[in-house]
């Protein structure tokens, strides 16, 4: 049985204050204990958030990092930054950071393969367009963004990972896939890690469908059979919408 994990992307929203007090509002309601809650928060305010969900079932997630340790490298966090504040996850390869940050298959396997080398766990992004789904490349592509994600990871580090489909036409667009289309594809991504690791591994690896998800829809994409999460951006940064989804 894989456990439900809901995360919550806040992307560049809340200053410390803020995200003191929406971590305040969260953590003081009834949340779903056999739901795994991550917060993915800024940077600066990682620290913070750690501190205060400790004695909470909350887990901690970064929304990027570098794969180097130190260097010069101006403006990055590097994974060992990450581990002093106790960091849980790593979003890796979001298609924000991919689209205007340039990431590529190629960067974010070498993030993939540093988080695990350092204990975080990746939190995978993968997803298509809505021109490639309109030219139907998006099995294909989505595939072949896995198959690059793993490259040279390890079958048991393979299960230290979770899995993120994020259609891009989905994201903040309040169009969401339907249950069908993202269970169609959350399937093929089992299928693909099935294909590299072998049944067992792609049974116990949770994926995550991520674009528009909202209270009204939750229940719906986390009956389908390959669903085992989401990833949560606009919904996640008011507390009654979060804490309702883990409580779907
Ligand atoms: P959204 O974002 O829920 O606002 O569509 C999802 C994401 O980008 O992770």
């Amino acid at each position: 049985m894989r456990k439900p994990i809901i995360a919550g992307n806040w992307k560049m929203n809340k200053t410390i204050s803020e995200a003191e007090q929406l971590i305040d509002e969260i953590k003081n309601q009834k949340l779903n204990e056999s739901v795994e809650a991550v917060l993915c928060v800024p940077y600066l305010s990682l620290a913070k958030a750690k501190e205060m969900t400790k004695y909470t079932n909350i887990n901690i997630g970064a929304q990027n990092m570098h794969w180097e340790e130190s260097g010069a490298f101006t403006g990055e966090v590097s994974p060992t930054m990450l581990n002093e504040v106790q960091v849980d996850y790593v979003i890796i390869g979001h298609s924000e950071r991919r689209q205007y940050f340039n990431e590529t298959d190629e960067t974010v396997n070498k993030k993939v393969l540093s988080a695990i080398y350092h204990g975080l766990a990746p939190i995978i992004c993968v997803g298509e367009t809505l021109e490639q789904r309109e030219e139907n490349i998006h099995t294909s592509l989505v595939a072949e963004q896995i198959k690059a994600a793993f490259s040279n990871v390890s079958n048991e580090d393979a299960t230290k990972t979770v899995v993120a489909y994020e259609p891009i036409w989905a994201i903040g667009t309040g169009k969401t896939a339907s249950s069908e289309q993202a269970e169609e594809m959350c399937a093929l991504i089992r299928n693909t890690i099935k294909a590299l690791y072998g049944k067992e591994t792609a049974e116990s690896i949770r994926i995550q469908y991520g674009g528009s998800v909202k209270p009204g829809n939750v229940s719906e994409l986390m009956s389908m059979e390959n669903i085992d999460g989401a990833l949560v951006g606009g919904a996640s940064l008011k507390s009654s919408d979060f804490v309702k989804l883990i409580n779907y």
